[in-house]
């Protein structure tokens, strides 16, 4: 996901800075070319050679250190940046990155550096709440910084309480956010639904079905990293929602059409992938619940139809896509179905293929519009979200 791109980490003196040896090994599998920069201090809490083992770069430590790879080190590193990051960022180089101070190599190339720049403050809750501290971190902020807002927990010091650097996969997904992808959906709002609904029989049991989220997550997931305001409604999944995304759980079909109805309507794109069945049980009494020979004959009602009432209320610069899950007929039952709920797309699966349909990491789709049909080869859902967003974006 990051081929090509340069990340460049500043690592300062604090007790967090171990943890980046971790961001470090998942940004080089995730193909990106590593630069590490270490404070002095830094050095106390993780050697340098941790850092070049891993990114097969020079780590660079001091201003004056001979290195044969740049002419002037510090200027050519922060212009071959897509991203800086400075984590753990101690209250001694914030103090110094606020005030414009470079007197080593990191601040001299944070000073440099032209590239977005992300800030992590790791420190003890006390010295975090410090006014001067908070101060500094506003004012890097107004110059376009990114402040990353520390974690809470207990620190090193065994005080509990914010201060703690957010894990490294959480830095990872801030990292990817700012330079993973071209943000060509930027200034978009997409609404996006993924998952089952659970439709209660009783207040034990109920009725569900195999879909995982997995598809609309990775929908979700891509739109953001292209720059994308989403938010996502979703049944019950056993997923972490992507990060900077608005996220709104829901149980049964009727509070999916509630929360979906309630934002329709400031969406540019809506894609319903969640797996919404077509029938709930009825709310009848226990009484009234008919039995025949011995079995019982649960009562079924319709659900509203949520893709349905989206087409129906679908403004002219609105873009609507659905999913179909089919087991015969695909084509032309997804075609019957994008003129029935006045769809802009639907995404067909064929159930029988392997490696598509529910559960599993991959998708075999196909994309149909009211006027082409596009049939992708089996591929990660990740890969397939893109594919979608692309194909909305080209329409
Ligand atoms: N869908 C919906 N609300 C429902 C049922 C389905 O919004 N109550 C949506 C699904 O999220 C999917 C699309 O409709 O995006 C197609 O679902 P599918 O079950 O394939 O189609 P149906 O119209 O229900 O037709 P059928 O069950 O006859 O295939």
């Amino acid at each position: 996901m990051l081929q090509g791109k340069t990340v460049v980490l500043g690592v300062t003196g604090s007790i967090a800075a171990y943890k980046i040896a971790n961001l470090a090994s998942m940004l080089v599998k995730q193909h990106a070319e590593v630069h590490v920069i270490m404070t002095e201090n830094a050095v106390n809490f993780i050697n340098p050679i941790t850092f070049e083992t891993l990114t097969n770069h020079k780590c660079l430590v001091d201003t004056f250190d001979r290195n044969f790879q740049f002419h002037v080190a510090h200027v050519n590193l922060a212009a071959q940046a897509d991203v800086m990051l400075i984590a753990p960022a101690s209250a001694d180089v914030i103090g110094k990155l606020a005030g414009g101070i470079a007197d080593d190599m990191l601040t001299t190339t944070a000073l440099a550096c032209k590239a977005p720049m992300l800030i992590a403050p790791a420190m003890n809750t006390y010295m975090y709440e410090n006014p001067i501290l908070q101060d500094n971190l506003r004012k890097l902020e107004s110059c376009g910084k990114e402040i990353i807002e520390p974690a809470s927990g207990m620190l090193a010091c065994r005080d509990i309480g914010k201060g703690k650097m957010p894990e490294p996969e959480i830095l990872m997904q801030y990292i990817l956010r700012t330079i993973a992808m071209e943000k060509d959906l930027a200034g978009k709002r997409v609404l996006v639904t993924a998952g089952p609904t659970r439709e209660a029989i009783d207040p034990v049991r109920y009725i569900t079905n195999y879909s995982t989220g997995k598809m609309g997550y990775a929908i979700a997931q891509n739109a953001m990293l292209r720059g994308a305001k989403v938010t996502l409604v979703s049944g019950p999944c056993n997923i972490l929602p992507p990060m900077f995304t608005e996220f709104y759980p829901v149980i049964s079909a009727q509070d999916m059409y509630e929360a979906v109805m309630e934002r329709q309507a400031e969406s540019d794109i809506v894609i319903m992938t969640a797996a919404v069945a077509d029938y709930r049980p009825a709310q009848v009494s226990e009484e009234k619940i008919k039995k025949k020979d011995g079995e019982l004959i649960l009562p079924l009602t319709r659900t509203n139809d949520i893709l349905r009432t989206l087409g129906e209320k679908k403004r002219s610069d609105q873009f609507l896509c659905g999913f179909s899950m089919e087991t015969q007929n695909m084509l032309e039952n997804s075609r019957a179905k994008i003129r029935k709920k006045n769809l802009d797309m639907i995404v067909a699966n064929n159930l029988k293929v392997d490696g598509a349909g529910f559960g599993t990491d991959t998708n075999v789709i196909t994309i149909i519009t009211p006027d082409s049909e596009q049939e992708l080869p089996l591929m990660s859902k990740a890969e397939a979200a893109g594919r979608i967003l692309d194909a909305i974006i080209a329409s």
